[in-house]
C-alpha cells in the first residue's frame, strides 16, 4: 500500500470516524457523545469503542431501503463482523434477524435474544451436534453447504425444517483473494450442476423444506454490479420462494473508498431481482460489515516513538486485536486524539513479534509522543471477532457509546482468563 504523504485535514480525517464524532473545544476527539480520553481513564487500552446510535440509524437505513424497493424482503445481521451477546441484543431490539456460523454464535445469538425462527445457520463443515443444537433451538433457515448436510438433517431434523442451498454463482468480484467466495473454486457452496442435483433430492425429501437460494459472493465489494450477475447466474436454477443473496457491501477505512450507499446497493439488489427473479420471491440479505464497521474505533497507547525515516510509532496493541491488517492488507487511518489531523506519515506498528504487525503503513499522525492516545477507525467490523491472544495479549473490552453515556459491554480479558483452560499438574 502506498504511504500517504499528504497531511489530511482534520475534517476528512473525522469523515471516517462514526457519523456525529467532533473534536472539542480542547482538541479532544468525541465519539457517540463520550470523549475518548474520558474512555481510554476509565477502561483502559487496548479498547474498542462502538458509537451505538450510529449502528441503529445504519440498521434502519437498510430497512427503509428494502421497505422502498422491495417490501417482501428481511435482513439478518452477518453476526461474525461483531459477535458478542450486546451486539446480538442490538440487532434484535431493532426487529432483525441474524445469520450464524456455528454452535457459538448460535449460542451468543440466543444470550442475546434473537428469536429463533429469525435465525440462519450457514457453515460449510457444521457438525451433527451443531445441527441438533440448531435444530433443537428452532433455527428458522439452515444453509445447505454440501451433500454431507443434506445426510445429517434427513437423519436428525423434523419434518418441515427450512433449508436453502448455496450456490456458487462463478462470479469473482474485485475485492481481496481471502474474501472473494462466489468465484468457481470456492470452498463455500455448490457450483450450479451439483446445485442443481441438490435441489433435486431436496425436492424429493419428506423431511425437508427447500425454500429457496442462497448466494453469497465475497466481502468488502465496492461495487453493486457483481451482484446482478450473480442473481442472473441463479435463476436459471429454477423458481423459488426465497433468495437470500448475502452481504458483502464494502465500507469506507480510507480516503479513497467510495463504497455504494445503502440505498443504491439495495436498488441494484432489488432491479436485478426484478429483471431475473420471480415477483413474488422474498429476499433476504445478510449484511455484517457494513451495519458495524464504520461505527467502531480501536483506541491505543502510544507507547514509544523512534528513529525519524522511518518514524516507527508503537502502541499497545496489533495483530492481537486486528488482524485484517496482516491477514490481506487492509489500510486503515488513524488519529491522535488530542491533535486531530495533519502531521506527518510514520509507521505504525503494534507490540507482537512480527514484523507483519503494522496496523498503517505511512500513518499520518500530528506529532506522536510516548503516552499519547490514538484511535483508528472503522474496526467495528471483524477486528472484536478475530481478536486473539498472541504474545499473551488480554482481548480488549467493547464500550459501546450513545448520546454520551458509555457502556461497557465485554470486559478486559485478564491474566487469570488467559490460564483458566491449563490444565495444572495435580
Ligand atoms: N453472509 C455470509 C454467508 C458470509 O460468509 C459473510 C461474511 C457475510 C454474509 C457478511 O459479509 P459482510 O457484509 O460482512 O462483508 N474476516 C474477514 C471477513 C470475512 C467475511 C466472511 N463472511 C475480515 O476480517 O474482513
Amino acid at each position: 500500500m502506498p504511504a500517504e504523504t499528504s497531511a489530511a485535514p482534520a475534517a476528512d480525517l473525522l469523515g471516517l470516524f462514526p457519523p456525529g464524532s467532533r473534536v472539542d473545544p480542547d482538541g479532544e476527539l468525541v465519539v457517540g457523545g463520550c470523549r475518548l480520553t474520558d474512555l481510554a481513564a476509565a477502561w483502559g487500552t487496548p479498547l474498542y469503542v462502538v458509537a451505538e446510535a450510529a449502528v441503529r440509524d445504519q440498521v434502519r437505513r437498510f430497512r427503509r431501503a428494502l421497505d422502498a424497493n422491495w417490501p417482501r424482503a428481511r435482513m439478518v445481521f452477518a453476526s461474525k463482523a461483531f459477535p458478542c451477546t450486546a451486539g446480538y441484543r442490538l440487532m434484535a431490539e431493532e426487529g432483525i434477524g441474524v445469520d450464524v456460523a456455528g454452535a457459538g454464535e448460535l449460542a451468543m445469538a440466543l444470550a442475546g435474544g434473537v428469536d429463533p425462527a429469525r435465525i440462519v445457520l450457514h457453515g460449510n463443515a457444521k457438525t451433527r451436534a451443531e445441527l441438533r443444537m440448531a435444530l433443537d433451538a428452532g433455527v428458522g433457515l439452515i444453509v445447505i453447504d454440501n451433500s454431507d448436510d443434506i445426510d445429517r438433517l434427513e437423519e436428525l431434523a423434523p419434518a418441515g425444517q427450512r433449508v436453502l442451498v448455496r450456490v456458487i454463482p462463478g462470479v469473482r468480484p474485485d475485492t481481496y483473494d481471502a474474501v472473494a467466495t462466489g468465484q468457481a473454486g470456492s470452498k463455500f457452496g455448490l457450483p450450479i450442476p451439483a446445485a442443481r442435483a441438490a435441489i433435486d433430492r431436496l425436492r424429493r425429501s419428506h423431511r425437508l423444506r427447500l425454500d429457496g437460494l442462497h448466494v453469497h459472493i465475497g466481502s468488502q465489494i465496492m461495487s453493486a454490479e457483481p451482484y446482478a450477475r450473480a442473481i442472473e447466474a441463479v435463476a436459471g436454477l429454477g423458481q423459488f420462494p426465497v433468495y437470500n443473496l448475502g452481504g458483502g457491501l464494502g465500507v469506507r477505512y480510507t480516503y479513497t473508498d467510495q463504497p455504494p450507499s445503502p440505498e443504491d446497493w439495495v436498488g441494484a439488489l432489488a432491479s436485478a431481482a426484478r429483471q431475473y427473479l420471480p415477483a413474488s420471491a422474498e429476499l433476504i440479505i445478510e449484511p455484517g460489515r457494513t451495519l458495524v464497521g464504520p461505527f467502531g474505533v480501536t483506541l491505543y497507547r502510544v507507547i514509544s516513538v523512534k528513529g525519524d525515516d522511518p518514524c516507527f510509532v508503537a502502541v499497545d496493541g496489533g495483530m492481537g486485536d486486528n488482524l485484517d491488517v496482516a491477514l490481506y492488507g487492509q489500510r486503515f487511518e488513524a488519529t491522535i486524539t488530542s491533535r486531530v489531523g495533519g502531521g506527518h506519515p510514520a509507521e505504525l506498528v503494534g507490540r507482537h513479534c512480527e514484523s507483519g504487525d503494522r496496523l498503517i503503513s505511512g500513518a499520518v499522525l500530528r506529532d506522536p509522543r510516548p503516552g499519547d492516545l490514538l484511535a483508528m477507525a472503522a474496526t467495528g467490523a471483524y477486528c472484536f471477532t478475530m481478536a486473539n491472544n498472541y504474545n499473551g495479549a488480554l482481548r480488549p473490552p467493547v464500550v459501546f457509546c450513545r448520546d454520551g453515556q458509555p457502556r461497557l459491554v465485554v470486559r478486559r480479558e485478564t491474566l487469570t482468563d488467559l490460564m483458566s483452560r491449563d490444565v495444572l499438574p495435580g
